[in-house]
This record gives C-alpha cells, structure tokens and sequence, in this order.
C-alpha cells in the first residue's frame, strides 16, 4: 500500500506524443543531439522519448546530468542490451558491457594499464610522447607533400591514421606507417563504426527493420563486418604476442594487459578479455582524436586571425630552433584555450554512449525503472546559455581571465568525456595527443583554405559529429624540424 502510495507521488516522466510502431523516431531529424535540446525547453531537462520499442529517458544540462551521473553513479553505470553491443570487440567489450562486478575488473584493468603507459612515471610517459612527436613529424611530412604545387588535400585520412598509429604504438609497440595498404583500409571503413553505436541510431531500437532492405540495414550490415575485420586484425596482433610473451619484458600495453587477465591473480576475465581490452582501447583512440583534429583545422582556416596568434605565441614560447613539448603546455594558454573551446563549440561526442539503469531511480522528483535506456546530452552543456555567454560564437578568449590564465572553473565546465562511473579513460591520453599534434603542426605549418570551397560547420551525427569533407594546402614555416640536422 506504502508501495502504491509512493508510486502515485512520483511524477510520471514528461515527453512529446510518441506514434505507435517507430514512436519518436520520425522527429530526431539530422541533429538528434539539437532535436533533444529543443525538447527539454518544452519539456524539462529530464524527460522521456519513445524509439520503436523502448521508453528512453533524456537527461540535459549540467545539473541534471550531473545529479544522475556522479549523485546517482552506480544507477546510471548500466549498458544497454542492444544486439548491436553484443557485437563489438568479439563480444568481450568492456566500453559496450553493462554494468556488473565482471565490468568493473575490466575497467580496473584497462585503466590502470592506460595509466601505466601514459602518465604513471616519467620514464614511460617521456616514450609515450616521443611516440606522439614522431607521427606529429610524419604527418608534417605528408603534409607538405600533398601539399606540394599548391595542391589541396582533404585531411581527415592522415588523421585517422596518426591517431591509430599512436595507440597501435601504445599497445603493441609497433606503428603502421602512413603506407600500409591493409592499415589504411582497414581504417577507412571502422570511421563508420560510430552510425550505429550513437545515440538515436535506429537498429537496436527497431529489430524489424532488418527484415527488408532499408539504409538501416544496410548500416546494419556494414557494422558487423566492420567489427568482425577489425576484430580479427587486433586479434592477430594479440595472439602473437600471447606465443612470444615474456613474463619478464613488458613490451607494450598488449603484454601487461596479458599479463594482469592471463598471469594475474584475478580469474574474474578469461583470455578472451585481453584481445577484447585491446580492441575497445584502438576503437575508442583513433576515431575520437581524429575527429577533432579535423575540427581544429577547419576552425584555423575559418579563422585565420587564430591561427597567426596560435603561431605568434608558440614562437615566442617554443621559438624556431626546437619542436613543442609537453613543458611547454603551461605556457601556451591560447593554444589550450582554443582546444577547450574546439571540444565546446563542436561537442564532436554530442551524447555519450547510451547508458541505461542498473535499478530503480528517482531523479529530479521522477521515478525511472530498473533497465530503462538514458541518453545524456553532453552537446547541451556545453551550449547552456545560463553557463556559456554567446555559446553559439567560437570564441577561445572566453576561457581566459582578466590575467591572460586560463580559467580552470570554465575548463572544467566543458563536458566531452562524459562524467561518473563510465567517464572515459583515455582523457588523459587524448588531451596529450591533441596537445602535441596541434603545437607541432602550428609551429611547423601554415595552412590555407581552398577558395574555390565554402567553410561551413555541417556534420553528419554519430557517437562522433564528422566536419563534411574539406580540402587544405600546408607551408612550411621556415625548416623542417627534427628531421634534417
Ligand atoms: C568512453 C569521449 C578518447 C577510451 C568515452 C565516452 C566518451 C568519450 C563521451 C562515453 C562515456 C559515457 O558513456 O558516459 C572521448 C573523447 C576522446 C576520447 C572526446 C578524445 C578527444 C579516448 C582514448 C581512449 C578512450 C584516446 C583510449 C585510449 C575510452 C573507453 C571508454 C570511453 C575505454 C569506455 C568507458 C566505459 O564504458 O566504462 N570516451 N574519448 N577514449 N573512452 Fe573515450
């Protein structure tokens, strides 16, 4: 009776008509992360959509996402149990598995393994880097040469392939070289990976969509082939180091995470977890920092008054005779500025992975059931006008105070890792990544536009926004560094 007495006070869940069959689907147009923005000015910042078959709730803006995700931690921590998840990483992902005690040793694992190639001490995170500068370089290179001529190029692959090649480096000690016919490929097909695996994507919710040909299954389609190659590509790699493995030499990532799930005292992960570890870890490493790496460039094009002061202040700092580090950080306030205000203006990851409930919860007043899918609408954080002034303006100065320092309050306001029990792991890593390609590109390289291509922000939705494909030619500023004596 108590029960029933408390039921009736919670609030039922606000949200627009859903039809029958497809529910809300029809009204997620091109944008779904701007659609849900729209709604919560009607609806509230919680409330619930219809996809098909499920009842999912939309949580916007930082205190209710906040409220749900670090107050409410353990609740929010869930996975959907979307066909779709099951086929990621030979079915052993860590990224793509609810939440239970199984994932939480997976997590421990693959976390603290990041943190001892990436930060923990200095002599492996010195290596780390020097990885980073040397395909920084390679790419300068690639640069120039498609570049020469005044030819315009279209950057993203270079991209794409750099960012694999700093975490294949990582995990298997080996980069693959901007030539590699399989690589290059390979890579080409896994940027699609993000279609299905986004926030409003249509082929979990709508299983009766795979029965007749439509564009969703034909994405469908291409998700399981994409998964099942890429799979077996890191598989490969992580069975040769299974036959090699030394219990006294750590080569790579790939060998400590052997190590820990094979050699370790915890037998909650059998050895399937280390190949699915290392899949999730190249995955969720390439396609995110590649994507903003194309944001930063179109912006430096779009605003080439940036890119001159980017270059002034690195000079100064930095000067011409050596090539950027990660001692230079603290110094180079605009250049850091200008990445936080890239990730806030772009909010490339605009709703994280889906989340679900892992039990009953009450937020905000409103009863959400044990189960229940969650999108969190990180794209609406960071364009809360309350928070931002002009959010819709590019503006990286908005991150410095009245001393020319960066304003730590505001830096930490941007939401793009997503926050709480499933925030991602590789901030570090990527922040890093983004740091030294950007200081190293700028000191190196000026770039021009294409005139003969209008500049425009349009992106195709996925779990990342993808800038529409422009073209670009590189100078050379002065010479090349790091590689002539
Ligand atoms: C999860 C953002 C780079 C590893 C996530 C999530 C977001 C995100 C939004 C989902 C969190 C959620 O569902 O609430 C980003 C961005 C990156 C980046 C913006 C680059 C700029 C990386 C890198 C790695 C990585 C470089 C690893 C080397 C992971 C993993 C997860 C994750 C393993 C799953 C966490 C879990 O489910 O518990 N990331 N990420 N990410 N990220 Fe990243």
């Amino acid at each position: 009776c108590l029960w029933i007495r408390n039921l009736a006070l919670k609030k039922r869940l606000p949200g627009p008509f859903a039809w029958p069959l497809v529910g809300n689907a029809m009204q997620l147009g091109q944008m779904p992360h701007i659609t849900f923005s729209r709604l919560a000015k009607k609806y509230g910042n919680v409330y619930q959509i219809r996809l098909g078959c499920n009842d999912i709730v939309v949580l916007n803006g930082y205190t209710a996402i906040r409220q749900a995700l670090i107050q409410h931690s353990k609740e929010f921590a869930g996975r959907p149990n979307f066909i779709s998840f099951r086929m990621i990483s030979g079915g052993k992902s860590m990224t793509f598995s609810n939440y239970s005690e199984q994932w939480k040793a997976h997590r421990r694992v693959a976390q603290s393994t990041l943190r001892a190639f990436s930060s923990s001490n200095s002599q492996t995170k010195k290596a780390f880097e020097q990885h980073i500068v040397a395909e920084a370089m390679d790419m300068v290179q690639n640069f120039l040469r498609l570049s020469a001529d005044r030819c315009y190029f279209n950057p993203a692959h270079e991209f794409t392939v750099a960012a694999a090649n700093v975490i294949c480096a990582l995990c298997f000690g080996k980069r693959y070289g901007h030539d590699d016919p399989e690589f290059r490929a390979l890579l080409g097909r896994v940027d699609k990976f993000g279609e299905t695996v986004g926030a409003g994507s249509l082929v979990d919710v709508m299983p009766w969509l795979q029965s007749f040909p439509n564009p969703v299954r034909t994405v469908y389609q291409n998700f399981k082939t994409i998964n099942h190659e890429f799979f077996a590509y890191v598989k490969d790699k992580v069975v040769q180091h299974r036959d090699t493995y030394d219990p006294d030499v750590t080569r790579d990532m790939s060998d400590a995470i052997i190590s820990v799930i094979e050699h370790g005292k915890n037998n909650m992960l059998s050895k399937e977890f280390v190949e699915g570890t290392v899949t999730d870890l190249i995955g969720a490493g390439q396609d995110t920092v590649s994507t903003v790496m194309q944001w930063m460039l179109l912006l430096l094009l779009k605003y080439p008054a940036m890119q001159t002061k980017l270059q002034e202040q690195i000079d100064k700092v930095v000067g011409r005779d050596r090539l950027p580090s990660m001692e230079d950080k603290i110094n180079l306030v605009y250049l850091d500025a200008f990445i936080y205000e890239t990730m806030r203006y772009t909010s490339f990851v605009p709703v994280t992975i889906p989340h679900s409930t892992t039990t009953d919860v009450t937020i905000d007043g409103f009863h959400i059931p044990k189960d229940t899918v969650v999108f969190i609408n990180q794209w609406s954080v960071n364009h809360d006008p309350q928070k931002w002034q002009d959010p819709h303006i590019f503006n990286p100065s908005r991150f410095l105070d009245e001393n020319g320092a960066l304003n730590k309050d505001l830096t930490n306001s941007v939401m793009i890792f997503s926050t709480g029990k499933r925030r991602c792991i590789g901030d570090q890593i990527a922040k890093t990544e983004i740091f030294l390609f950007l200081a190293i590109l700028l000191h190196q390289c000026t770039f021009k536009s294409n005139p003969s291509e209008t500049l425009t922000m349009d992106c195709s939705y996925g779990l990342v926004l993808k800038p529409v494909k422009f073209t670009v030619t590189a100078k050379l500023r002065g010479k090349l560094l790091g590689l002539v004596s």
